[in-house]
C-alpha cells in the first residue's frame, strides 16, 4: 500500500495558509478562530471518508474509520508556537489522516484512531501537553481553572466559549481507559539538527527529554531614569541581566546534555525612561535524564534568589510545567528498527529534546515515534522546512508500521 504523497503536501501547504501571522510564519494558538479552521478542515475529510470524529471536553479530537476499535492511536498536534514553522505538529496530524485514507482507499481494515492532542506547544497557558495530560490524570479538574492565559482567562471559559465543555462528559472520559489501547504513536519532525547534518530519512526515538519549566519575578523599585543615582537602584532589570547569564553558565557547566532557555520576558511598566519595577521570565529546562534536570533546576534556583538578594530585589519562583523524562517502549523501538532495515532506509535511534504528547501515554501503551529530518535543524520559527521526499518517507513509514503491527497482532 502507498500513500498518496502529492495530497499529503496538498493539505500542508493549504493549512500552512491557515495563520494569524500571514507571512510571519505560522501563529496557530489554541481555541482560536485558526484553530477552528484547522479542525473544520480535517472534519470535511472525515465527512468525505465517512469517519467518524469526537471532540472531547478539553478539545480533543478522535477521527476513526468507523468499524476501528482503536487499538492504535497515531496522534500529534495541530497548535503552533507563535511565529512558528508551517510542520510542527500538524506533519503528523496529517500524515495519520493520510494513513488513515490510504487504508481506506485500499479497503483495508484498521484499528487504528487519528488523535490531535489539545493545546501542545503551551502558547495559551504556558504549559506543554495539556491535552494528553488530562488523559492521563496529570491534570484533573482543578486545573481547568488554575491554567490561565495571560488575561487571566481560564481553560474552563476558553472550553465554554469553543462549545467543547461538557461536565458530564468531563468526568466520564478523563482519565481516559486506555484498555484495548495496544500502541500509541507520532510522527514527527525532529526540531534538531542531527538527522539533516547525518543525511538519514528515519528517526526512532528512544527518550523524550523531561523539562521543567519555571517562572521568576524579580520586583525592585521603579523609578526616574534620569534623576535617580545608579548608586541605590534596585533595578530588576538588572537583577534579570545577570540572571540571564548565570542560568546560561549552568547549563554550560552541567555538561551532561542540560539546556536551558529563557524564551519568555515581561518588564513592567516599560518605559525608555523608567526603571522597571517588575521583570517576569521563563526558564525552561530540559534533558534525557531526569536527575540532572532537577539538579540543573535546584541550580538556577539558588542562582536567581542570590542574584536577587545581592540587588535588594524581591523573588518569586514558581513552577509553571514539569515533565519526566520518558522512554519509549523497547519493542516498538524494534520493530520500527527492523522495518527501517528491511526497507533500506537510513536511520538511527534517538532522543528528543522536544517534548511530545505520545510520551505522556507510554506509561499506559506501547508508545513510539518516528522522526524525520528538519533542515538545518530549525523549528519553532517561519524557516521550518522538511525536504518533501523526507515528508512523504515518514508517513509511508508510519502507514507500513501501523499495517505490520496490524498484521501480527491478527
Ligand atoms: C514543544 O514543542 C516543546 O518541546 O516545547
Ligand atoms: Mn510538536
Ligand atoms: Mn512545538
Amino acid at each position: 500500500m502507498r500513500i498518496n504523497g502529492q495530497r499529503l503536501l496538498d493539505d500542508l501547504y493549504a493549512l500552512r495558509e491557515i495563520t494569524a501571522t500571514p507571512g510571519q510564519g505560522v501563529t496557530r494558538f489554541s481555541y482560536t478562530e485558526e484553530d477552528r479552521r484547522v479542525r473544520e478542515y480535517l472534519a470535511r475529510i472525515s465527512r468525505e471518508y465517512g469517519f467518524c470524529m469526537e471532540t472531547d471536553a478539553v478539545g480533543n479530537m478522535r477521527i476513526s474509520p468507523p468499524d476501528s476499535n482503536a487499538a492504535t492511536i497515531v496522534g500529534s498536534h495541530i497548535d503552533t508556537v507563535r511565529n512558528g514553522g508551517w510542520l510542527d505538529g500538524i506533519y503528523g496530524v496529517m500524515s495519520g489522516m493520510e494513513m488513515l485514507r490510504t487504508f481506506s482507499d485500499n479497503g483495508v481494515h484498521t484499528d487504528a484512531v487519528l488523535m490531535i492532542y489539545a493545546e501542545e506547544e503551551g502558547s495559551v497557558f504556558g504549559s506543554t501537553m495539556t491535552g494528553s495530560k488530562f488523559l492521563t490524570g496529570k491534570y484533573t479538574a482543578g486545573d481547568l481553572n488554575e491554567l490561565k492565559d495571560e488575561q487571566e482567562t481560564s481553560l474552563l471559559e476558553h472550553l465554554k466559549n469553543c462549545g467543547y465543555w461538557d461536565e458530564d462528559d468531563f468526568a466520564k472520559a478523563f482519565p481516559m481507559d486506555f484498555t484495548g489501547v495496544d500502541t500509541a504513536l507520532e510522527l514527527h519532525i525532529e526540531q534538531g539538527p542531527v538527522m539533516d547534518s547525518e543525511g538519514l530519512q528515519i528517526g526512532i526515538v528512544d527518550t523524550v527529554f523531561g523539562m521543567h519549566v519555571l517562572e521568576v519575578e524579580y520586583a525592585g523599585l521603579g523609578n526616574h531614569a534620569g534623576a535617580s543615582p545608579m548608586k541605590g537602584r534596585r533595578d530588576p532589570m538588572s537583577a534579570f541581566g545577570e540572571a540571564v547569564t548565570a542560568i546560561e553558565r549552568i547549563a554550560l557547566d552541567a555538561g551532561n546534555g542540560v539546556v536551558a532557555t529563557i524564551g519568555k520576558a515581561a518588564v513592567s511598566p516599560g518605559g525608555s525612561n523608567v526603571i522597571p519595577d517588575t521583570v517576569k521570565f521563563t526558564v525552561d529546562i530540559r534533558s534525557n535524564s531526569n536527575e540532572n534536570t532537577e539538579d540543573a533546576v535546584c541550580r538556577i534556583r539558588e542562582a536567581v534568589s542570590e542574584i536577587a538578594k545581592a540587588r535588594s530585589v524581591a523573588c518569586v519562583i514558581r513552577d509553571v510545567a514539569d515533565s519526566s523524562a520518558i522512554p519509549f517502549s523497547r519493542e516498538v523501538i524494534r520493530s520500527m528498527t527492523a522495518l527501517a532495515e528491511e526497507n533500506g532506509l537510513a536511520y538511527r535511534v534517538m532522543d528528543s529534546g522536544a517534548v511530545h504528547d505520545t510520551a505522556m501515554l507510554a506509561p499506559y501503551t506501547a508508545a513510539g515515534m518516528i522522526f524525520v529530518p528538519s533542515i538545518d535543524g530549525r523549528s519553532h520559527v517561519p524557516e521550518e522546512n522538511t525536504k518533501e521526499d523526507d515528508l512523504i518517507c515518514g508517513a509511508q513509514f508510519l502507514l507500513d508500521y501501523v499495517a505490520a503491527a496490524e498484521e501480527q497482532r491478527k
